[in-house]
């Protein structure tokens, strides 16, 4: 595998093995105990669209690696505007050991992984985010010591997000619900590869609008009403996705041991209520921090030539 651009592109065995490894380099402590695969490598990131999260825990689990990495602002690139996707493919491929990149239109990932010749890995696209989805799996599983029959309800837009929850989810044979207003819906063609994965690990995917879906759940995740680009239909979708908002009273509907997430930003009071994402259930800055542990595991893999564990 040379690049990371979907879970959907990932076998059952391939997924479980780069949680393993995420939670081996983990747990190797200090600098001195920590492999080093990336020593010498450096890791190009493109940004066109903002990020705290995904900038931050990719540069410094690169550092932690022994490795590299620099920022590229989505003003300096104008990918597709300034320079094709396919030539900033094959320019950073001569400069960079591996390359990760924020883009809007999936296709642009998938251009340059087309022409780079080094490991592209896909920071979030409009279609979907699956480094979100890798750490999101490895802080259920650190909850739940499995994923195997855990059940999860999505709550909100059928976006990127909730793409990769579907592919991950159905892949390592969990019972996924997103549970979504009229009109959000996640892609069908999302939808159809998830209920493919479910059918042979033992899970299931549903999409509803009907906020029984959360009824009974070990997780409930929500994530921004608007996405990134979406800006302009930020208020129009304030008043659709309101009795979507997770507050104390639609966790009460959840399994009594329940837990929260939220892939980060939040935009408090609106898909998320104070209560919940600073109450006792909330684990989104464990979350947070194992983006950066997924990612030490996707990069020392694809890049670092570090098997997974068996
Ligand atoms: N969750 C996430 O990807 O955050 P950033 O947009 O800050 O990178
Ligand atoms: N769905 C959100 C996720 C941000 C990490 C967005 O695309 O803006």
């Amino acid at each position: 595998m040379k690049d990371f651009l979907s879970l959907a592109d990932l076998s059952p065995d391939q997924l479980r093995g780069l949680l393993d490894l995420a939670a081996g380099l983990r747990s190797s402590g200090t600098a001195s105990d920590r492999p080093q695969p990336l020593a010498g490598r450096t890791l190009a990131m493109l940004f066109a669209k903002p990020s705290l999260r995904t900038r931050v825990s990719f540069e410094v689990g690169m550092r932690r690696l022994g490795g590299d990495a620099l920022y590229l602002s989505p003003a300096e690139i104008g990918l597709g505007s300034r320079e094709s996707a396919a030539d900033i493919a094959r320019v950073l491929s001569r400069y960079a050991d591996v390359i990760m990149a924020r883009v809007f239109a999936h296709a642009d990932i998938e251009e340059l992984a087309r022409f780079a010749s080094v490991p592209v890995i896909n920071g979030l696209s409009d279609h979907n985010h699956p480094c979100q989805g890798l750490a999101d799996l490895l802080t259920i599983r650190d909850a739940y010591g499995d994923l195997t029959g855990r059940r999860l309800a999505y709550v909100g837009d059928g976006n990127n997000v909730a793409h990769s929850l579907l592919h991950g989810g159905a892949l390592a044979g969990m019972h996924v619900t997103i549970v979504h207003p009229e009109n959000h819906a996640p892609s069908a063609a999302v939808m159809h590869t998830a209920e493919g994965f479910a059918s042979a690990s033992g899970g299931s995917v549903h999409a509803t609008t009907s906020l029984d879906g959360v009824d009974g759940v070990d997780v409930v995740y929500t994530d921004v009403w608007a996405s990134m680009g979406q800006e302009d239909e930020a208020a129009a979708r304030k008043a659709r996705f309101a009795p979507y908002r997770v507050d104390e009273a639609l966790v009460a509907r959840a399994g009594a041991d329940a837990i929260v997430l939220h892939c980060l930003p939040a935009h408090r009071g609106d898909e998320i209520t104070d209560a919940v994402i600073d109450g006792l259930r909330s684990r989104v800055f464990d979350q947070a921090e194992n983006r950066m542990h997924a990612q030490m595991a996707l990069l020392a893999w694809l890049a670092g030539g570090m098997p997974l564990p068996a």
